[in-house]
């Protein structure tokens, strides 16, 4: 039997106009642009400023975008997932708003919470979705409005994310491309390094919980950077050995851009030279969900039919892992 895989036919990009630079944080908190620069990469980010609107809103945009990348009408579509960590509201689902704005009238649609890691997840979901045969064309987001949970009065977090969405559509086919493997992992975080402690079941919303800043995000960063410098680059080496992938045979990688030394680590690991590394954190820092899908999309024109792509992730939860995708269109 012909084995059925999925490939991503279009891709799509939204990021707010409004533009944050490491000169603007240096306003707000004991900052300087060269010690952001050399310990992170980044040297802006942008953010949604508009209060009316919130990541349904990127999600929607990236979502029309790739939609029209692909030539598919939203009314074909058979499900949409979006990862994200800061839904516009816990429920509805963020996705469910997308359904009903862009009119994917048949599609069902859910959230996926795995932090950093969300839209490798949401790929793997979609993919699999596609390969049981049930659904024909699924679309994934990746999306965050971060400026909703940082606090600006904290240094060691505020200047490390921004705001922004991407979106792929995945399609089925019968040739020997698309996504090929995954490698997805997870190690419950008892510790709390990387965490938003009020909001949910555990810490309500109360006068106390906001006065007591528990709504913003919170990260040991030191023990973060240790756990997601292995884990990426592991499990990037894990993905290569189980589909004998050399150095050579890889054409990108595209690593979530949470911090570049971490991306560089990976790359060293690899053995994959920087200029086939998709690196975009200096404009837009760490859009957690956002990530891998924006980069796909700035780099789509540089890409050919059957690129080898090896897309890695580590962050909260802890989780992480890689997807190899033969590029296919
Ligand atoms: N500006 C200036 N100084 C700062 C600063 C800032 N924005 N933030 C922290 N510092 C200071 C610290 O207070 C510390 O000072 P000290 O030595 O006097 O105590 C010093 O800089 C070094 O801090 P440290 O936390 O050790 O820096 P670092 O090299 O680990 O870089 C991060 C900090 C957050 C950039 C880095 O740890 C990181 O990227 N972590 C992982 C991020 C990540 O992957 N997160 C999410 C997963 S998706």
């Amino acid at each position: 039997m012909t084995q059925i895989r999925a490939k991503i036919t279009g891709t799509g990009k939204f990021l707010p106009d409004h533009v944050m630079t490491n000169h603007d944080l240096e306003k707000l908190v004991d900052t300087n642009d060269e010690w952001i620069q050399t310990r992170t990469g980044i040297v802006e980010r942008r953010i949604l400023k508009d209060p009316d609107k919130g990541t349904s809103n990127l999600a929607t945009e990236a979502a029309k975008k790739a939609l029209e990348d692909a030539d598919v009408d939203a009314a074909d579509i058979d499900a949409i997932i979006v990862a994200t960590v800061t839904p516009d509201y816990f429920f509805p689902a963020t996705a469910c708003l997308v359904q009903k704005r862009i009119g994917a009238k048949k599609a069902f649609a859910f959230d996926l919470s795995a932090a950093c890691s969300g839209f490798l997840y949401a790929l793997t979901t979609g993919g699999n979705m596609i390969e049981s045969g049930r659904a024909k064309k699924v679309l994934v987001i990746g999306a965050d409005k971060m400026s909703s949970i940082l606090n600006y009065e904290d240094r060691t977090t505020c200047i490390l994310f921004g705001d922004g969405g991407g979106a792929v559509v995945l399609e089925a086919t019968e040739e020997e491309a698309g996504i090929i493997d995954y490698v997805h992992y997870t190690e419950g975080d008892e510790d709390c390094a990387l965490y938003m402690p009020g909001g949910g079941s555990k810490h309500p919303a109360t006068a106390e919980t906001v006065a007591q800043g528990l709504h913003y995000l919170r990260q040991d960063g030191r023990a973060i950077f240790k756990k997601a410098i292995h884990g990426m680059a592991d499990v990037s080496l894990e993905i290569m050995e189980r589909n004998d992938l050399t150095s050579d045979d890889v054409a990108w990688l595209v690593p979530h851009q949470a911090n570049l030394r971490i991306i560089d680590a990976t790359a060293n690991r690899m053995g994959v030279s920087k200029d086939k590394v998709m690196i975009n954190i200096s404009h837009y820092g760490n859009t957690t969900s956002g990530t891998i899908p924006l980069c796909l999309d700035d780099w789509k024109d540089q890409l050919n039919k059957g690129d080898n792509l090896v897309l890695s992730a580590f962050g909260g939860g802890l989780t992480w892992g890689s997807i190899y995708l033969k590029w296919a269109i």
